[in-house]
């Protein structure tokens, strides 16, 4: 190659890697559909991800499954499902300032919310369900009276920032444990899909 060339090549090739790239790893549409769903999830080990693409998959896999820090524009959406794992009591500081940020967008396209919690291994009441969803995520959304799911989730040690890890392990009877049920998270998906046929 001539000196001239290379020196082109090489100018073209370092300009194209500095053009930010949209990630967009999970975004798909297995089955085409009419209207345009999207789930928004928040997670910190990956059930609350898992939840997400299983409530799509409820739904005959026609909404695009978001990681929040993606931060997708959800403009071009009909319908919206938003949640995310819980840490104290909350969904993570990236999707309740998403949520509040990208209110106007999402409150007229809001069809569900879930949560998915430890719940100290415990099944979900009634109490939960409105500790989580309305006096948490609905609190922020300003959006009542859609379906909602809160489902257990997963503690997996490996996962989990090392800082962290060593506090849950003190914890008495803190364990790994996987009480997260796909046919859960897909019943929560058809329910919301039959709502709004
Ligand atoms: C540091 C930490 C705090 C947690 N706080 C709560 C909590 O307040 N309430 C609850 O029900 N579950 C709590 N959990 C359990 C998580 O919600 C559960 O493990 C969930 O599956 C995590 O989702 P993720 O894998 O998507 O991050 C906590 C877990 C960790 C690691």
């Amino acid at each position: 190659m001539k000196k001239r060339n290379f020196i082109k090549a090489f100018l073209l090739g370092s300009a194209a890697l500095m053009v930010p790239r949209r990630s967009s790893a999970l975004e798909y549409y297995p089955r085409p559909s009419g209207k345009k769903w999207a789930v928004l999830y928040s997670t910190w080990c990956g059930s609350a991800r898992d939840a997400g693409v299983w409530i799509s998959e409820g739904m005959d896999g026609i909404a695009n499954v978001f990681d929040v820090r993606e931060k997708p524009d959800l403009s071009g959406y009909d319908h919206i499902i938003v949640g995310g794992a819980i840490r104290s009591g909350r969904v993570s500081q990236e999707m309740q300032d998403f949520l509040t940020k990208n209110q106007a967008v999402i409150k007229p396209r809001l069809r569900g919310y879930f949560a998915v919690c430890g719940n100290m291994m415990q099944p979900v009441t009634p109490e939960v369900t409105s500790r989580l969803i309305d006096r948490h995520l609905a609190a922020i959304c300003g959006v009542t009276g859609i379906p909602s799911g809160v489902f257990l989730g997963r503690i997996t040690w490996g996962l989990m920032e090392p800082d962290v890890r060593e506090q849950m392990q003190k914890m008495p009877g803190m364990k790994e444990y996987d009480n997260l049920k796909r046919d859960e998270c897909m019943a929560f998906g058809r329910e919301v899909l039959e709502k709004n046929k």
